[in-house]
């Protein structure tokens, strides 16, 4: 029978390709659409007076239709800045701390949902599988709802889902909840954040837990299920094989000449761990002498949201303290820290990654974390890399062949990155062997192709056998 058309929603559409910035979130999704095809829609990037009122525009690319409307300022103020970033993000990160609460982006964040669906609404047909991505969208398929539709209605959460005892700080944390209650099925990246949605289910909203993994408050049922993102791990190898790969590896390797090379790349957020992973590397070097003038770390940290206070500061920190680590241990002709704050293409990022001996995933808190599964599938048999992995990030659940830390730990860091450094090859390439098969298991279709399936196959009055 027909395949049932795919419509995606996300805040970000595409690239299709290898340039541009990307997040895990389009990293996952452009590998998985660019497979099956379809509607992708979304923002376009732009800010127009006219905003979510702007004429859509539609690129057409590899069978995928990506049709994306502007924002006006407001909404960029309210709902990706205000809402998205300064609430909902530090939040579902376990960072109560960071969140600021106010009532004129939590309004403009509902009005630009609901602006996002009047305007999907029209180019549904009632056979689609929409499927709605990430924070940015929480309302978007009760507002679908409200306009009338009546389909197959997906949601993933690309990012934790804190516990409830922390999400409940949001004022408008029922509402939201409520709302992803309109979806059938509701995906998660990991198994706690899983329970934690359902535990606010329960808790809060006096729902109860069904068989299998269905939840029901009130009279919706809902699947919540996990769904673990992956990569396109074959394409990702070829680019590791790539005429770019292969240039900027040589190049790493030639200016490293016998140094071991470290690295990490992240965007420039404060969920990545990044001062716990320059102290960490501070301690090995004040820890393990011999690695000083052996080894060299290079942290490649495109920014992100830089208009945001937590944003600036974390960057100046960051710059600072790169500055002390070097200042305390350069010597004439070594430099043992270096950050970049551009972006490189993920073709030049996997010769990067092949040049490494070590690579730096240590976030505090992650919801998956790409970068990971990356570099897994970047190295070469002849001499694979070692990843050290924290134990908040949802990748850790399939790669329990990194070596896995507390990044909250400047002991913990310092003593995986000097086993890291000193690891055998047997050891290394046993590691990396398990790993790969993790990474080319659990794939960007894998988990595009069971989430379709669950939400094709979903019915809330059966029990689930499962
Ligand atoms: C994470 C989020 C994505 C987001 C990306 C980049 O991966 O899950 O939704 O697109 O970060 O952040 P930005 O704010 O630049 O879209």
């Amino acid at each position: 029978d027909r395949q049932r058309r795919l419509v995606v929603v996300s805040n970000r559409v595409g690239p299709l390709n290898d340039e541009g910035k990307a997040g895990g979130l389009a990293v996952g999704l452009s590998d998985a659409l660019k497979r099956r095809g379809g509607l992708w829609f979304g923002w376009s990037g732009d800010i127009s007076e006219e905003g979510t009122f702007s004429a859509e525009h539609t690129e057409v690319q590899d069978h995928v239709a990506m049709t994306t409307i502007d924002m006006n300022q407001e909404d960029i103020d309210g709902f990706y800045y205000g809402y998205a970033n300064r609430s909902l993000w530090p939040l579902l990160h376990y960072r109560l701390d960071l969140a600021h609460f106010d009532r004129q982006s939590d309004r403009v964040y509902r009005s630009v949902n609901q602006r996002f669906a009047s305007r999907l609404a029209p180019m549904l047909a009632e056979d689609d599988l929409v499927w709605v991505h990430d924070y940015h969208f929480f309302y978007l398929g009760s507002e679908l709802r409200q306009c009338g539709y009546e389909g197959r209605l997906g949601f993933f959460l690309h990012i934790p889902f804190c516990p409830p005892e922390i999400f409940t700080a949001l004022p408008a944390s029922h509402d939201i909840v409520r709302a992803m209650l309109a979806y059938d099925v509701v995906g998660f990246q990991t198994e706690t954040d899983r329970r934690n949605f359902v535990a606010f289910c329960i808790r809060e909203l006096g729902g109860e837990k069904l068989d299998g993994r269905r939840v029901r408050v009130g009279d919706r049922t809902v699947l919540a299920q996990t769904f673990p993102i992956g990569i396109d791990a074959h394409g990702y190898s070829r680019f590791a094989t790539s005429p770019e790969a292969g240039e900027h590896e040589e190049m790493l390797r030639d200016l490293a000449g016998d140094r071991l090379q470290i690295v990490g790349v992240d965007r420039m957020d404060y969920s990545k761990g990044l001062v716990e992973r320059f102290r960490g590397f501070e301690r090995l070097l004040e820890d393990y002498p011999e690695n000083r003038g052996n080894v060299q770390f290079l942290q490649v940290a495109p920014l992100s949201r830089s208009e945001l206070g937590a944003y600036v500061d974390l960057r100046r920190e960051l710059e600072e303290l790169a500055g002390h680590i070097n200042g305390r241990f350069a010597t004439l002709d070594w430099t043992p820290i270096q950050i970049m704050t551009r972006g490189f293409t993920r073709r030049a990022l996997a010769g990067i990654y092949r040049a490494a001996r070590v690579c730096l995933v240590t976030p505090l808190r992650d919801g998956m974390n790409l970068v990971a599964k990356e570099f897994v599938a970047a190295q070469a048999a002849d001499d694979p890399g070692v990843l050290v992995l924290s134990r908040f990030a949802g990748a850790r659940a399939e790669l329990s062949d990194a070596l896995i830390v507390n990044p909250y730990s400047t002991d913990d860091i310092a003593r995986a990155l000097q086993r890291a450094l000193t690891m055998s090859f047997d050891e290394r390439s046993h590691r990396w062997e398990h790993m790969r098969e993790a990474v080319f298991a659990g794939t960007a279709a894998h988990w595009c192709d069971d989430f379709l399936a669950s939400l094709e196959s979903f019915d809330p009055v059966t029990p689930e056998t499962d």
